[in-house]
C-alpha cells in the first residue's frame, strides 16, 4: 500500500490535475479517480488505471450549478430544479452533452452524467482547478468502491499522483443517477436520494429502471459489481445459522443479530447496524475487512425489503452476483 501519496494539499492536487495526472478525491458518496475532463490523454489514464472497458461512461464533477451549460445542452427545467434542491449532493443527472465533450467521457453516447459532490476539500479542488473533473469510483473495475484514502491507496496507489484525504465518506454508496433525457425522468442507479424524494421535488412520480411493479429485481440479471473476491452470499435471516454451521466451509458473517453463544463453528461474526444510513456508511469498509479474511465465503444477512434499504440491497445483490 502506497500511503505516501495521501495528502491534504488541495493546491498540489489541482496542479497534478492541470498537468494531466490522476488524483483521487473524496466525496460524500465514495472516493473518485479524478482527471481533467478536457484532457483526452488524462481521461484514457483513468480507464487504464481502473481496467475499465472504454464504453463505460464517466461522471463529470463540477463546482457550480452555472457550469452545467459548459457540459450539457437542451437542459430541461427538471434538471435545474433537481440541481437547486440536491446539489451539492449525491445525485447525478444524465443530460444531452455539449458537442465539444469528448466521446471518451460518454462512451460514445450523446448524453453526459454530471454532479456537484458535497465534500469541502473536493469543492475547493474543483474551484482551484476551474473546470470539470471526470471521476469514476477509485477502485479497480468491478471491485469494491473505496470510502477512505487508505482504500484507494490499496487499490490504485501506484496509478495516482496523489490521494486527497477527506476522511471516511459520509454516505458510503454511490450517487443516485437520474436520466432526464427521456420523456419521463427515470432513476438508473439507486442511491441515498430516493425516487420518491426526487418525485416530491418534481411533482410527479419517478420510475426506477430496476424496479418492476415495486418489486426489487433480484440477482441473476445483475452484472457482478462492487464485489469482494471471496464468494459472497445473501442469506435469509432464518437460514443464516444453518449456513454458518456448514463444517466444510469457513466463513465470515455480517448479521443484524448478535453472535449466538451456542455457535460451535469458528467464524468471524460482525453485528451490523439496523440503521440504513449507518449500514451504508460502513458497507464497503466492512466488505473489504471480510474479503481480507480470505475465508471460503462471506455470508450477509439480507436486510428488510423496505424502501430505506433498496439502494443497499442493490449493492449487496451485485456484490453477491456471479454474473
Ligand atoms: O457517487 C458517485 O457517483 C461516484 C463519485 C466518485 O462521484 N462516482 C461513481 O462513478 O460511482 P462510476 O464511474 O463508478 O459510476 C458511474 C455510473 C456508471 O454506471 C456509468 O455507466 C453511469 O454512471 N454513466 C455515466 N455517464 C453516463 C451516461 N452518459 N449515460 C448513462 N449512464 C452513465
Ligand atoms: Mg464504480
Amino acid at each position: 500500500m502506497l500511503n505516501n501519496k495521501i495528502t491534504s494539499d488541495v493546491t498540489l492536487a489541482a496542479t497534478y490535475l492541470k498537468t494531466g495526472n490522476l488524483v483521487a478525491f473524496p466525496t460524500e458518496t465514495v472516493y473518485g479517480l479524478g482527471a481533467d475532463a478536457n484532457n483526452p490523454t488524462a481521461i484514457l489514464k483513468v480507464f487504464q488505471a481502473k481496467g475499465r472497458p472504454s464504453d463505460h461512461p464517466l461522471i463529470v464533477h463540477i463546482a457550480q450549478v452555472e457550469q452545467l451549460t459548459d457540459w450539457a445542452q437542451n437542459i430541461p427545467t427538471t434538471a435545474w430544479q433537481l440541481a437547486q434542491h440536491f446539489w451539492p449532493g449525491p445525485l447525478t443527472l444524465i443530460l444531452d452533452k455539449q458537442p465539444h465533450v469528448s466521446p471518451l467521457i460518454t462512451g460514445g453516447q450523446a448524453t453526459i452524467a454530471i454532479r456537484i459532490p458535497n465534500h469541502p476539500l473536493t469543492l475547493e479542488l474543483l474551484q482551484q482547478f476551474g473546470s470539470g473533473i471526470v471521476g469514476p469510483s477509485a477502485n479497480k473495475y468491478g471491485r469494491i468502491s473505496p470510502t477512505s484514502a487508505a482504500h484507494v491507496a490499496a487499490d490504485l496507489g501506484a496509478e495516482v499522483a496523489a490521494i486527497l484525504d477527506g476522511g471516511m465518506c459520509d454516505v458510503g454508496i454511490e450517487s443516485t443517477i437520474i436520466n432526464l433525457t427521456a420523456a419521463e425522468p427515470t432513476v438508473m442507479r439507486l442511491g441515498a436520494i430516493s425516487a420518491k424524494q426526487i418525485g416530491k421535488v418534481l411533482g410527479c412520480a419517478v420510475k426506477t429502471s430496476q424496479q418492476q411493479d415495486n418489486q426489487i429485481r433480484t440477482s441473476g440479471s445483475h452484472l457482478s459489481h462492487y464485489a469482494p473476491r471471496t464468494p459472497t452470499i445473501l442469506v435469509d435471516p432464518k437460514q443464516l445459522l444453518a449456513q454458518v454451521s456448514d463444517p466444510n466451509r469457513s466463513c465470515s458473517v455480517l448479521s443484524f443479530q448478535a453472535k449466538p453463544t451456542s455457535l460451535a463453528v469458528n467464524c468471524y461474526w460482525q453485528t451490523v447496524s439496523m440503521d440504513p444510513a449507518q449500514y451504508a456508511h460502513d458497507l464497503y469498509a466492512n466488505l473489504r475487512t471480510h474479503d481480507n479474511l480470505a475465508t471460503s465465503q462471506i455470508l450477509i444477512e439480507k436486510p428488510p425489503q423496505q424502501e430505506a434499504w433498496i439502494a443497499i440491497l442493490d449493492r449487496l445483490t451485485r456484490a453477491a452476483s456471479k454474473d
